[in-house]
């Protein structure tokens, strides 16, 4: 598959087989979000989403001082990751739950007497979405195209599934989720349309609703008619928009000073959260009683800003790996 690299074993030689075979998700704009970590010797780091390790990795290799914590929501994913990046012992340790309850996870971390525990990290990296092995795997019902069930969970069949939510809700609350996490401007007719097929056979398979979609709206350019509608119901069944706007409520106890956050995006309203958040930030506000005749607070920004506008992947990156096109990296430093 042209969307996967071949990347050398951990071993050193030869080809790397799982990759090849292409179930490994291939980490995007991996050398930018390391340099804009900007690794220091001895310090610890937070891959929030760590998925199939590729940026976990690609730090550890990078400094061989380094501590890393890679945190991922989906059990299955973090398991293997654990095994393939064992080599790095003490250096590299899991811990599955939700970058939102990062607290909980550094809290955990010093419990159990990790060598590199500390309170807050050097930096953090979240790289938002899905993996291509979770989207490729028709077993977790995430994608149209291979089949399987409507599920989209990604933290192990915990809460209400997509088949759940298609099943239950009402006309009105359906067009309001396509239109909100997908900006799906047919949200309307293809809720009118699902509320109306439902009756006489539940929609339980990817398939059957990617196939009542592409009828109902006309194919536009290159992506497939459902790509809207599936990524608003896998949004709103892992409560994604809530957990990112959780995770930005406190990341700044999270870090040391001078430590760094770096996201990427692969949806404008991610982005726009974090665009947002930044900027606040970045922005230096006076908290004087208004009625002072002049600023005593000092006023001054908490971080600097480090990308003026997001930093997109190389053209080369994008026609090797097709999921890369709509990735949007931003970044900041917490000011000391
Ligand atoms: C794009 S993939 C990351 C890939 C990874 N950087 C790599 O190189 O393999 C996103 C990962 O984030 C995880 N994830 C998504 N939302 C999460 C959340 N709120 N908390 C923890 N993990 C989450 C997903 O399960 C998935 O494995």
């Amino acid at each position: 598959m042209s969307e996967y690299q071949l990347r050398p074993s951990p071993s050193g030689g030869g080809v790397d087989a799982e990759a090849e075979s292409g179930r490994r998700h291939v980490p995007v704009m991996v050398e930018e979000a390391v340099r804009f970590l900007h690794l220091k010797p001895g310090g610890f780091y937070v891959d929030g989403t760590c998925g199939d390790g590729g940026h976990s990795e690609r730090m550890l290799e990078a400094d061989a001082s380094i501590a890393v914590l890679g945190i991922d929501r989906d059990p299955q994913t973090l398991a293997l990751t654990a095994q393939r990046l064992a080599r790095f012992g003490e250096r590299f340790r899991t811990h599955q739950g939700n970058f939102s309850e990062l607290g909980d996870a550094l809290a955990a971390l010093a419990r159990k007497g990790a060598a590199f525990a500390r309170t807050g990290a050097d930096g953090i990296l979240l790289d938002l979405g899905l993996s291509s092995r979770q989207l490729d795997d028709p077993a977790r019902g995430f994608g149209f195209r291979a089949g399987g069930p409507l599920d989209m969970r990604m933290h192990g069949g915990v809460g209400p599934s997509a088949a759940d939510l298609v099943a239950t809700l009402d006309e009105q609350a359906l067009a309001d989720l396509f239109w909100r996490y997908g900006e799906e401007s047919a949200s309307r007719r293809i809720a009118r349309a699902i509320v109306a097929d439902r009756v006489e056979t539940p929609f339980t398979t990817t398939t059957a609703l990617a196939e009542l979609v592409a009828r109902v709206v006309r194919k536009r350019g290159g992506t497939h008619p459902a790509t809207r509608v599936f990524q608003a119901l896998r949004i709103a069944v892992n409560h994604e928009l809530e957990h990112l706007e959780t995770f930005l409520a406190h990341v700044l106890e999270w870090l040391l000073p001078a430590g760094r956050l770096v996201v990427i995006a692969y949806h404008s309203l991610e982005d726009r959260m974090v665009k947002q958040a930044m900027r606040g930030w970045g922005t230096a506000h006076c908290t004087c009683p208004p009625a002072f005749p002049r600023c005593v607070c000092g006023a001054r920004a908490l971080v600097k800003v480090l990308t003026r506008k997001a930093v997109m992947p190389a053209a080369e990156e994008i026609d090797a790996n097709r999921r890369a096109r709509s990735a949007r990296l931003r970044a900041m430093e917490v000011l000391a």
